[in-house]
């Protein structure tokens, strides 16, 4: 798999509320290098994950454009753009949101069954869970994992679909500075192994020093 280059140019997002316009991205302008590993910083509510969504495709900017490889994605009433999203995105959350009736090894298949993939994906998937050092924990329901096993199979579940573009908000702040440091350099290691490209948002200042690359952000622009 091979990294998206990801250019976002004058981004900005508001919302309307009662009447009052509240501008939570002011005018953003970033680049992400095929294959960079970047961390973003920045205090509570400066807007990163506000970028993170839009950047996912999950919300669209007020003003502004993302070109993903040099082209916008696929339009918000377009159907194209759920599987524009699914093959090429990845995404980790700070809360697992793994389904609690489904083992580890489905979480990570879920992905691939709602893209209507096809089996030969189990065996891959396997692959990624004994990668997240969970070989021995593929029949597990979440409620039997660690806190930091349970996000090890969200690491699992974002890659499966193997995306050029992978980000994760916070994807190690409900976790102990020691497991958060492992979650995040297994991270680091895979998405460096599959050459994708890679945005983290962190908290853990320590975290932000092992990036490639640290972005700062504070109210709704780049510092
Ligand atoms: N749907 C919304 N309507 C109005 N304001 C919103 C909405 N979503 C987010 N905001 C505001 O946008 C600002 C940025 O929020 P965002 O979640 O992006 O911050 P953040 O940097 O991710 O913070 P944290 O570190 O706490 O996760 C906040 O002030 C928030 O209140
Ligand atoms: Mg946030």
């Amino acid at each position: 798999m091979a990294g998206l280059a990801v250019s976002a140019t004058n981004l900005a997002r508001a919302y309307l509320r009662g009447g009052r316009t509240i501008e939570v991205l002011k005018g953003i302008t970033l680049a992400l290098t095929p294959g960079s590993f970047t961390v973003l910083t920045g205090p509570s509510g400066a807007g990163k994950s506000t970028l993170l969504h839009l950047l996912g495709t999950l919300d669209r900017p007020t003003s502004g454009e993302i070109l993903y490889d040099g082209l916008p994605a696929p339009e918000k009433k377009d159907r194209d753009l759920a599987a524009f999203r699914s093959a090429k995105i990845g995404f980790i959350f700070q809360f697992h949101h793994l389904l609690p009736e489904f083992s580890a090894l489905e979480n990570v298949l879920m992905p691939t069954w709602i893209s209507g993939k096809k089996e030969e994906e189990r065996d891959w998937a396997r692959e990624l869970l004994r990668e997240v050092g969970l070989g021995e924990r593929l029949d597990h329901k979440p409620s039997e994992l660690s806190g930091g096993e349970q996000q090890r199979v969200a690491v699992a579940r974002a890659l499966v679909m193997k995306p050029a573009l992978l980000l994760a908000d916070e994807p190690t702040g409900n976790l102990d500075s020691h497991t958060g440091l492992e979650v995040f350099t297994l991270l680091k290691t895979l998405s460096g192994r599959f050459g994708m490209t890679c945005l983290v948002t962190t908290h853990n200042e320590t975290l932000a020093k092992k990036a490639d690359r640290s972005i700062a952000m504070d109210d709704g622009q780049i510092r």
